[in-house]
């Protein structure tokens, strides 16, 4: 049976996040986006509604979402600003490993403090030298008697400046690739990080990224999840989880370009009528129309694969890709569709242009989204 009708509580999630995004996201993003200011009070906020850390079952104090329930709210958020949905999102990214690789006693320590008040989270997995070859991460993880020393160096961390807590991809020996890689949760304060510098962005400015080095920080046994060499299994899990979020994320960035698209085109005239009745305009709006439908049903159907116990890396992948090229395709189309005002920073459509961009790098870049497709459908 298929049935495209949301229930009437997932069409009621969607309705508080975007009015949300409407109210509190989209007024402040432009203000933040110039300033690349961290929007910590937005961020409470959206705590304070239930709408953060979407993946945490009620079990350990979450509000049960599903993926599908976490890739409305994503969609929504990030309509109010791709860059604040870049840190609200990437605390599910790091929140996740402990979900799928957790112990019930490190759920329950680690996790349920998010749902008790308003807390940071970083996946830490890419390297100054490793990105899309994730397998060839160099940071060390070496066993004590009581447990773990950690040495190593991470690039591009998003929400790094903040944490409360990192969840850190090491390897017992960088030569056993895959198979050597571990997952351990690092509490902020834990003597040996050192944060470094905000990365100055293109776009997502207001969003926090820095590397982040380790030295010598010394975890307990208890804070490795799983075990030693289980940490590759944990992040291909969980990148399978998010990059439908991700791919949500850019249905979002790509609604609000289509929506302001329309609107303008409507409002401009050029040669005695709206710029809407020229067909040339219109081809760029039934496109932008037709991709934002498209990524949408891929992207819903790659959750609710997971949400039903499916494999979904293929879906997930091609959700990711699609949406994301879709969203940086339509926000440049929005551009053009503006002319010479949507170059200028006084109008919206430039920062949709630049906040697209990243979605089409970060959480695996489209070419290796389609790396993986490849590998399933050839396999
Ligand atoms: N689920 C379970 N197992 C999986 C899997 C999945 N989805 N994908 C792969 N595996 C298994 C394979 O079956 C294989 O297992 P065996 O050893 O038993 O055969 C093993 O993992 C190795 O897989 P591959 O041979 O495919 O590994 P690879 O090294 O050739 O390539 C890759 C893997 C898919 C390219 C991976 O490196 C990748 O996804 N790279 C992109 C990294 C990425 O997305 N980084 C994002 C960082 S986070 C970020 O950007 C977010 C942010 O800040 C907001």
């Amino acid at each position: 049976m298929l049935n495209f009708e949301l229930t009437q509580e997932q069409k009621e999630i969607k309705e508080m996040a975007l009015k949300f995004a409407k109210q509190e996201m989209q007024p402040k993003a432009t203000e933040h986006d110039q300033s690349a200011k961290f929007p910590i009070d937005i961020f409470k906020k959206a705590w304070e509604l239930g709408l953060l850390n979407t993946c945490i079952p009620s079990e350990f104090g979450g509000n049960g979402f599903s993926v599908v329930d976490g890739t409305l709210i994503t969609e929504c958020l990030a309509y109010g600003c791709m860059g604040m949905n870049t840190s609200i999102m990437s605390n599910d990214l790091a929140l996740l490993p402990i979900v799928i690789g957790g112990s019930k006693e490190q759920k329950e320590k680690f996790l349920r403090p998010f749902t008790e008040s308003y807390k940071i989270a970083s996946f830490c997995l890419t390297e100054p030298s490793n990105g899309s070859d994730a397998a060839g991460i160099k940071t060390l993880i070496k066993e004590t008697p009581d447990g773990y020393i950690i040495n190593g160096e991470k690039m591009w961390i998003t929400n790094a400046g903040f944490a409360d807590l990192f969840v850190v991809y090491c390897t017992i020996d960088p030569k056993l690739k895959h198979k050597g890689i571990c997952a351990v949760v690092i509490e902020k304060g834990t003597p040996g990080i050192e944060i470094g510098k905000a990365e100055k962005k293109m776009g997502h400015r207001c969003s926090d990224t820095r590397g982040l080095r380790f030295n010598n920080v010394k975890i307990a046994k208890n804070h490795l999840l799983g075990n030693l060499g289980d940490g590759w299994k944990i992040a291909m899990k969980t990148l399978d989880h998010s990059r439908p979020l991700i791919a949500s994320s850019a249905i979002g960035g790509a609604q609000c370009a289509y929506e302001h698209s329309i609107k303008y085109a409507k409002e401009r005239i050029q040669f005695d009528v709206p710029i809407a009745r020229h067909q040339a305009i219109q081809f760029m709006i039934a496109n932008m129309a037709m991709k934002i439908e498209a990524a949408r049903l891929l992207t819903q159907r790659a959750a609710w694969m997971l949400d039903h116990g499916i494999k979904n890396t293929e879906f997930a992948s091609m959700a990711k890709a699609f949406a994301a090229d879709s969203c940086m395709e339509i926000t440049t189309d929005a551009v053009q569709i503006f002319g010479g005002y949507g170059y200028s920073v006084e109008y919206p459509v430039e920062k949709l242009m630049r906040d697209a961009k990243l979605i089409q790098i970060y959480e695996g870049t489209s070419q290796i989204q389609r790396m993986v497709v490849a590998r399933e459908v050839l396999s």
